[in-house]
């Protein structure tokens, strides 16, 4: 799945003959997943219609500050579309662009919201190879830069001019490829390794029973979406849970008992980075699994029982560089309980959850968590998603170490 998926970009053209070639560029980000809106310069139209923008990008296609139809003048506002935008690309970028990009000349509607736009902007210039060597140009892509633009160079080739140089706006393949990388490597979780465990863990008494609890597994299914969205490689290893993260790029490994759990934990444990501990083990497994289906002979059935490693636990004893993250569901006591684990079990932050909040627990789609770091800092979040809950535990975790 690419970064853009799910992104709203907002695409600037000005009047270079590479404006052609947007028709592409839209078409690439639209079927990478993005939402697309376009605004041209008013000259820009001479090179590429609007229709064409607006049926690939499944948006009207904005280029005046009023816009006038049938019936209807309306009023396109700069500031929401600057707003709106998680990436703003200016292709292709003319030299007379780049110029009133510099100065703040918002004569136009691209302008205005270029100058508007909080996200980052790109910017693909396209010229004739003089015009792109010219001092005034590459003066005015430095300032751009030193604005915290990202320039997306020029490459050689022929150009519309007939002429053989450097000034060819970037093909459009490699522009969405530029930007995946750039938004890739800026993400907070770039290059880090993520390991969560997720989900209950299945304890077989007999062939065909278990041992088990009410987990989803969906809080640690949405805190691998989340890491994986910040840009970490992500190891989830998941207990028996209906939860999917197919869209995702997640190297999921899927267990059924603690026993396993412990097992795929420490072939990764060496190489994390961050380590969430989510899932609901179960604390204690039969002594021995019989072979057959056990017969309802008796009144009374006795079944032993002994404990499973604490993979939590095991983890705090060998911790190196990783940041370990445990889970606490508590009926009572619940604080007291949950800073006895951080402490018990060596981890750098304890996420609680008590049972005794509405809306917070198994199988529910909102959770309440009280974030406590090593330093018993604690945080409490309010009820929310358990989406917006992985959020806010991956940004705390991010506010308070170094992962
Ligand atoms: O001690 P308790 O089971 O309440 O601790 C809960 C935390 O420990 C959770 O983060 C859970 O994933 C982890 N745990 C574990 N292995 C166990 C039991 C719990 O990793 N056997």
């Amino acid at each position: 799945m690419s970064i853009l998926s799910g992104k709203n970009i907002l695409l600037g053209v000005t009047a270079g003959i590479a404006a052609y070639k947007t028709a592409h560029l839209t078409r690439l980000f639209v079927r990478a997943g993005a939402q697309v809106k376009v605004v041209m310069t008013p000259k820009s139209m001479e090179f590429v219609t609007p229709l064409t923008l607006s049926t690939l990008s499944k948006n009207p296609v904005v280029s005046e500050f009023i816009s006038h139809d049938e019936e209807n003048e309306t009023w396109n506002s700069h500031v929401e579309l600057g707003l709106w935008a998680d990436y703003f690309l200016v292709a292709p970028a003319t030299a007379n662009s780049l110029s009133k990009m510099v100065k703040g000349t918002a004569d136009n509607l691209l302008i205005a919201t270029y100058l508007s736009a909080k996200c980052p902007v790109y910017i693909a210039p396209a010229m004739d190879l003089d015009m792109y060597k010219h001092p005034s140009t590459t003066q005015n892509l430095d300032n751009l830069a030193s604005f915290g633009n990202i320039i997306i160079p020029a490459e050689t080739g022929e150009l519309a001019s007939g002429l053989i140089g450097e000034g060819r706006m970037a093909e459009p393949e490699t522009i969405v490829a530029f930007m995946e990388q750039h938004i890739q490597k800026s993400l907070p979780l770039y290059g880090k390794n993520v390991l969560i465990t997720a989900g209950p863990t299945y304890e077989s008494i007999d062939p065909v029973r278990f041992i088990g609890n009410h987990s989803s597994g969906k809080m640690g299914f949405e805190l691998a979406k989340q890491a994986a969205g910040m840009g970490a490689n992500v190891v989830l290893i998941a207990g028996p849970s209906q939860q999917s993260c197919d869209d995702f790029p997640i190297k999921r490994i899927d267990v059924t008992s603690a026993q396993e759990m412990y097992e795929a934990v420490f072939q990764y444990y060496d190489q994390m980075h961050l380590v969430i501990a989510a899932a609901a083990v179960a604390d204690y497994k039969p002594v021995e699994v019989a072979s057959q289906k056990i017969k309802k002979s008796e009144d009374q059935l006795t079944l032993t029982l002994v404990k499973n490693p604490d993979i939590l636990a095991a983890m705090g004893k060998v911790k190196k560089q990783q940041i370990l993250v445990g889970f606490a569901l508590e009926t009572e006591n619940e604080l007291e309980n949950a800073l006895g684990k951080l402490k018990r079990k060596n981890l750098d932050a304890i996420v609680l959850n008590s049972l005794q909040d509405f809306g917070a627990g198994f199988q529910k789609d909102t959770n309440k968590v009280t974030f406590i770091d090593r330093f018993e800092n604690k945080t409490t979040f309010a009820l929310q998603s358990k989406k917006e809950v992985a959020k806010d535990i991956i940004n705390q975790i991010l506010t308070i170490y170094h992962v």
